[in-house]
């Protein structure tokens, strides 16, 4: 762990952010516990989340359960293809991520998307050892881990059920039901903030690779064919982007706006480069150093299953990238193995402006000439044709037509097919959304503001440390002091704490220590505001309020105070205009 990483799970841990999960039991690797300041922090970057990306993108909101019928993840292809490559030490038992290990010791930078088989191979002819004790892992079996925690549903044997590994999954399995909140309009996006699952070979660096965490994911669902995001919002934001290409080819983070990046081609889908371009300033919002940001592409082998495209949002935390957001085109991915799985229609349907004439190809096969011909398969034969008609109508041009039935051909004469075209009148279609995902992991932006708002510098020649949190994110906002706790001073603190508490503040009334030391504390958490209470206050009713980030102190009038601080925690006042 770096000097950083240390820093962060000391204080962390010390001033209660986060710290690990029952440590009486010897704690459990991949589970944190957030503290009464982290719990306050992780529930504002939530707040600001939604505020941003749901409440003024105007799109809905859902809470799906944390357990799941095993159907949807057959479905979602969470159960088959949602694996890690493992290999364990024959020696002390413990358990690694092999394509981590060959990344580690080797130039290979994208193990992940070999085979186990390739991976076995790189650690034997690299000699890779555990990390842990150091005997050779050479010849150990590599093999696909499933990341799912399985549980049972019910009493008995019950069935099988598993714990959400991503939220989203909760949303795409209501599609149905959705679509007509939305009255069947495209587009439309559902979110969800909820808990996800991951039984992680390793677990490592405090936040960033756990087994419980919370994500906010929003499901964007457009049709492929018409919906355009609008663009023009966001188009002159400037993005770091990190192509696949560049990646590929020794180039380097560019500066594009959004704009740009489009017209180049660099951000091949509009959608997306319109997430990109609404996320970047709230990034900033809540405290992320865009000087250790940027958004990386996939490379084509580290694609999710579900994935046509990603862009990773990643910021560099404890000499690492890590990746805070995806935002992935999953197409209609989802859409479509729910629907297949389910029987279910997993689709809106469109209205035309006006009805439509539209010649549709119809087959009505003669089962006189097919029954004796084919014998048992001869309605299997006919639903071929049918479904052959719709797809390729040309293929009933000559004399004979084939279709396949469990691999076998069948040739039948066209005329015994009862092929025409017939017109009708089409009120509508029906079109399968494609899925545009910004998914965020709210642990690891907590852990990254953390990370980037940890400042230090001298106060009266000495060192402090403080959290430069924005106002709107840091889980106090304001610290009330009474000067001394005598002479009606901490009577008069009192009612200042609880008035600003009755106006919606978030306030620590501390009366221990000397002054110096009671800012400090509230710097160390990132308490943006201090109020204190003196003995001009019992005159002329006002306070001194310091800020945090200057150390500067104006005096205030009591009156009016709560709106005074709402104002200063919500970006409308600055302190220097005071
Ligand atoms: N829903 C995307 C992910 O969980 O990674």
């Amino acid at each position: 762990m770096t000097e950083e990483g240390a820093r962060l799970s000391e204080l962390a841990k010390r001033r209660g952010f986060f710290f690990r999960t029952a440590a009486a039991y010897g704690g459990v690797a991949g589970f944190y516990t957030y503290g009464p300041q982290g719990a306050t922090l992780k529930d504002n970057v939530e707040a600001a989340w939604r505020d941003r990306f749901v409440t003024r993108e105007g799109h809905m909101e859902v809470s799906s359960p944390d357990v799941m019928p095993e159907a949807v993840f057959e479905a979602s292809g969470h159960l088959d293809g949602f694996d890690d490559m493992l290999v364990d030490c024959p020696e002390c038992g413990a358990s690694h991520r092999a394509d981590h290990l060959v990344e580690d010791a080797t130039d290979v930078a994208d193990a992940e998307s070999m085979s186990p088989q390739a991976v076995g191979e790189l650690i034997a002819e690299h000699d890779i050892a555990c990390p842990a004790c150091g005997v050779a892992l050479a010849g150990e079996p590599v093999e696909e881990f499933n990341l799912m925690f399985e549980t049972t549903i019910g009493p008995g044997s019950g069935s099988a059920g598993y714990l959400r590994p991503e939220t989203a999954q909760g949303i795409f399995v209501e599609f149905p039901q959705l679509a007509e909140y939305a009255r069947n309009q495209l587009p439309f996006g559902v979110a969800q903030i909820g808990d996800a699952y991951r039984n992680e070979i390793s677990p490592r660096k405090g936040l960033v690779r756990v087994r419980a965490f919370t994500q906010a994911e929003l499901e964007h669902f457009v049709d492929p064919e018409e919906d355009e995001p609008p663009i023009e919002r966001v188009a002159d934001v400037t993005l770091p982007l990190y192509s696949a290409q560049a990646q590929q080819h020794g180039g380097e983070v560019r500066e594009l706006t959004v704009g740009e990046a489009i017209e180049e081609g660099v951000v091949a889908n509009d959608w997306i480069a319109y997430y990109l371009g609404v996320a970047t300033p709230w990034y900033e919002r809540i405290g992320v150093d865009m000087d250790r940001f940027r958004y990386r592409q996939h490379l084509p082998g580290e694609l999710a299953h579900y994935a046509a495209d990603c862009w990773d949002a990643e910021t560099e935390v404890d000499g690492d990238w890590i990746e805070a957001t995806g935002f992935a085109t999953r197409a209609d991915y989802d859409l479509a193995k729910h629907a297949e799985h389910s029987g279910e229609d997993y689709s809106v349907f469109k209205q035309y402006d006006e009805p439509i004439a539209v010649e549709r190809p119809t087959v009505d096969p003669d089962m006189s000439v097919l029954g004796p011909e084919f014998g048992g398969a001869a309605g299997e034969v006919a639903d071929a044709l049918r479904s052959l008609a719709e797809r390729d109508p040309d293929a009933f041009d000559g004399q004979e037509v084939t279709v396949e039935v469990d691999d076998t051909a069948h040739t039948v004469p066209v005329e015994a097919t009862g092929f025409g075209i017939e017109e009708v009148t089409e009120s509508g279609e029906h079109v399968r959304p494609h899925v545009i995902e910004p998914s965020f992991g709210v642990g690891r932006l907590v852990y990254t503001v953390l990370a980037h708002c940890y400042e230090t510098d001298l106060v009266d020649g000495d060192e402090r440390t403080y959290l430069a949190l924005p106002p709107e994110i840091a889980p106090t906002t304001v610290g009330v002091f009474p000067l001394m706790d005598k002479d009606g001073l901490g009577e008069r603190a009192r009612d200042v704490e609880r008035e600003l508490r009755a106006a919606g503040l978030a306030v620590a009334y501390d009366d221990s220590g000397a002054i110096g030391r009671r800012y400090r504390r509230q710097d160390e958490v990132g308490t943006p505001f201090c109020v204190t209470v003196d003995y001009d206050t019992l005159d002329d009713h006002t306070v001194t309020v310091r800020d945090r980030d200057s150390t500067d102190q104006k005096r205030v009038a009591i009156e009016g105070l709560p709106g005074t601080l709402r104002s200063l925690r919500d970006g409308d006042l600055a302190f220097a205009d005071l």
